[in-house]
């Protein structure tokens, strides 16, 4: 975990001039079961494509930190995803080259909350960017109501 932490602050340190990561936005609130749609966006060249695109995405929450996306070299990798995201987890591969790394999570749950941090690695450099999202529990509308 420690290592992690390291390894994320070494590649936040690691910001070259020309390249640039952004979130469309920093505060995310939903209700649970609710899906949601976060995007990072990145500096991209006209040549821009699939290989040249790392990227690796972490939940970080009260307990524990896990890993919500993994792309190498423009290929997505599982293995070490969090199973919670498996089915929940899509992401928009049309757009990725554009430079909008796109996700949308399905029926959220309240341990989804947390701070969410993607590393973006291109051939211009490598940046991060987080965001925050905040999951309530659903109302009971019926008894509400
Ligand atoms: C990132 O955000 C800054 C400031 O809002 C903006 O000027 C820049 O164009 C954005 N870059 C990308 C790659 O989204
Ligand atoms: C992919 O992008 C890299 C880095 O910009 C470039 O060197 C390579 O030639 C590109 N590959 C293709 C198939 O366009
Ligand atoms: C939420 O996403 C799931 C899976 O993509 C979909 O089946 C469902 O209709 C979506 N619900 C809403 C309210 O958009
Ligand atoms: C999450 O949202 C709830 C309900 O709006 C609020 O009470 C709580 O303070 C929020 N938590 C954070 C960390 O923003």
């Amino acid at each position: 975990m420690i290592f992690l932490i390291l390894q994320l602050l070494f590649l936040t340190a690691c910001v070259s001039g020309t390249f640039v990561v952004n979130v469309t936005q920093t505060f995310y609130q939903a209700e649970e079961n609710q899906n949601i749609t976060l995007e990072w966006t990145f500096s991209t060249r006209t040549d821009t494509n699939f290989s040249s695109i790392s990227t690796i995405c972490h939940l970080f929450n009260k307990k524990l930190i896990s890993i919500l996306f993994e792309l190498h070299e423009g290929v997505e990798t599982r293995v070490s995803q969090d199973p919670e995201f498996t089915e929940r987890l899509q992401w928009d591969k049309d757009v990725l080259t554009e430079g909008r790394l796109t996700f949308h999570v399905s029926r959220l749950r309240t341990k989804d909350s947390g701070f969410y941090v993607c590393d973006i690695h291109t051939s211009d450099g490598s940046s991060s960017k987080n965001c925050w999202l905040n999951v309530t529990a659903a109302l009971n509308r019926a008894v509400q109501g």
